[in-house]
């Protein structure tokens, strides 16, 4: 018998028939998580990695066709060095260790960003992680590395400049989907939900194109803190949510 029972009130009513397919985290709030409890901001990232894990799983267990994380940005490359390398360090033991288990948890995982300036171990981590990853089916994780919104729309922009200008075709034939394609997350559909949690209330350069028509769901809870329940609290306020892309 559990000594302390939530009052079913407390817990989020989520409809899993009419699960948002692709929900997007910028995971926040390691630093803060760290600093409350007096310790390194490392350690607060090493707990923002096992909440990743805890809920990568669950995403795959309730059924969402993708979950895409902001895990480091083209900017987090600003942070001091001993940071920067603690945090890409971590990163290496996360996917050596989801290598290992991939057989047990086959959770697929992709990665948005340019891996070319990592450390040539851990890009060919990734390449591993991507290559036996194709063998699963279900939720699709993307891990947004080294990645940033504006970075991704100039990456898109340079491919179609040079390859009209190669064909000699006119401005005016470039259309949204040329642009959509050429994305990271090209052919995957945009994020129905983007979670941020630590209180912040801004982008910070995620996923700028697909969240156009995105709904946010904002949480003071610090990333490592999050849990399966935030998840569907999050859910369910986004299941009472009218989405009306710009319609009546
Ligand atoms: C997010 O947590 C992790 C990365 C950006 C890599 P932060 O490190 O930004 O944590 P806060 O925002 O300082 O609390
Ligand atoms: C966004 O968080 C990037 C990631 C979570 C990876 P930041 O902590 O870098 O964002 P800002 O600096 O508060 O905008
Ligand atoms: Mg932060």
């Amino acid at each position: 018998m559990p000594l302390f029972r939530k009052a079913p009130s407390d817990m989020p009513e989520v409809d899993f028939d009419h699960l948002p397919a692709h929900v997007a985290i910028i995971m926040d709030g390691n630093g803060r998580w760290a600093k409350r409890r007096g310790l390194p901001r490392t350690a607060g990232h090493a707990a923002g990695a096992e909440t990743f894990r805890t809920i990568a799983t669950y995403a795959k267990e309730i059924g969402l066709d993708y979950l895409t994380v902001y895990a480091f940005s083209t900017e987090n490359w600003k942070r001091p060095a001993e940071e920067v390398s603690a945090i890409m360090g971590l990163l290496k033991k996360y996917l050596l260790e989801a290598i290992e288990k991939m057989e047990r948890d086959r959770v697929k995982m992709e990665f948005f960003g340019d891996l070319s300036p990592l450390h040539p171990e851990l890009r060919e981590l990734c390449e591993r992680t991507r290559e036996i990853s194709k063998r699963y089916e279900g939720c699709q994780v993307n891990i947004c590395l080294n990645y940033g919104g504006r970075d991704e729309i100039t990456r898109a922009v340079r491919e179609i400049a040079a390859q009209w200008m190669q064909q000699g075709r006119e401005p005016e034939e470039i259309t949204e989907e040329d642009i959509s394609r050429r994305l990271f997350s090209g052919g995957i559909p945009d994020p129905d939900l983007i979670i941020r949690p630590s209180g912040e209330v801004r982008t910070s350069n995620f996923l700028l194109w697909q969240s156009a028509y995105s709904e946010y769901y904002f949480t003071d809870v610090l990333w490592p803190d999050f849990s399966k329940e935030e998840l569907l609290r999050a859910i369910a306020d986004y299941q009472h949510r009218s989405r009306r892309y710009g319609g009546v």
